[in-house]
């Protein structure tokens, strides 16, 4: 029998790079994409910038034309942005979602004919920060917000096509992710922020394996998202706290 295809963005390191041994581990053939080397092996490594349209378009064609199909497309290439949006700068911003909006929405795009054909699954790396509104994190917040209503109105597009859309929402995991944010804020200390991707990747396999639409890891993120709904001042006054902006007046 054929070898499942996974293509994985942002593959190089961190949750892409884990992703990927969790997807070979049970027997996926691993597509990565990144700028630079993978830290562990995939089958084959694309080199691309996934904010260069026509870079999107050479992986696109690269893919078409060595593999008969593609079972699940992992959009996972991300980064971040600590700042304030009184300070950001526009460029930066349309930087920030040329990478975790545009360029995720290019691939999918290109593969789309490929994911349809096998009635395959698409696999969305957003964030926490997709629903809850994060001090100094806005634009990030932005984007991922964006993600998580591409992902949704996908879901019901693809439907007719037997096409699935998992929109993942992690917490803080440790990872290079902070050391590759641009922006003049520092990341508070958050609740997990020490622990790797390992248990996050699994979760999202098992995830993908039922069908799920939406997984957010660790659970206990939902009930911070319930507090905030339903407790907005209260939320906004810890924030406040966390990124001490009351000694910046
Ligand atoms: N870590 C967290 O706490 C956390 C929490 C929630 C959500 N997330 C999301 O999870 C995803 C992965 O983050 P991570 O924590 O694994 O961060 P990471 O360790 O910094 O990895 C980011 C990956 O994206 C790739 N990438 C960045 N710019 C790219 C570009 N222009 N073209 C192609 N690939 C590019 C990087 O590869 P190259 O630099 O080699 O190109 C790298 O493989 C992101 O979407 C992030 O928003 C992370």
């Amino acid at each position: 029998m054929a070898r499942k295809i996974v293509v994985i963005t942002g593959v190089s390191k961190g949750i892409g790079n884990a992703l990927a041994k969790e997807f070979q581990w049970h027997g996926f053939q691993v597509i990565g994409i990144s700028r630079t080397e993978p830290v562990q092996a995939v089958d084959e490594w694309i080199q691309a910038d996934l904010t260069d349209p026509k870079e999107v378009m050479r992986v696109a064609s690269i893919i078409k034309v060595k593999y008969p199909h593609i079972n699940v497309l992992i959009n996972n290439a991300g980064r971040g942005l600590y700042e304030k949006w009184e300070n950001t700068d526009l460029d930066d911003l349309r930087d920030l979602f040329e990478l975790n909006l545009f360029g995720l929405l290019g691939i999918t795009q290109k593969l789309l004919p490929m994911i349809k054909e096998s009635k395959g699954t698409i696999i969305n790396i957003s964030s926490v920060a997709g629903k809850l509104p994060v001090a100094c994190m806005g634009p990030y917040c932005a984007t991922k917000f964006a993600v998580n209503a591409l992902s949704d109105s996908l879901r019901i597009e693809m439907m007719p096509y037997g096409v699935k859309v998992l929109n993942v929402m992690p917490g803080r995991i440790s990872t290079g992710f902070s050391d590759s944010c641009t922006g003049t804020q520092k990341a508070p200390k958050t609740p997990g922020a020490k622990k790797g991707p390992e248990k996050l990747v699994s979760a999202i396999f098992k995830a993908y394996k039922k069908e799920k639409k939406q997984l957010i890891f660790p659970k206990w993120y939902k009930w911070v998202m319930r507090a905030q709904r339903i407790f907005p001042n209260y939320y906004a006054k810890k924030n406040i706290q966390k990124w001490n902006l009351d000694s910046d007046k």
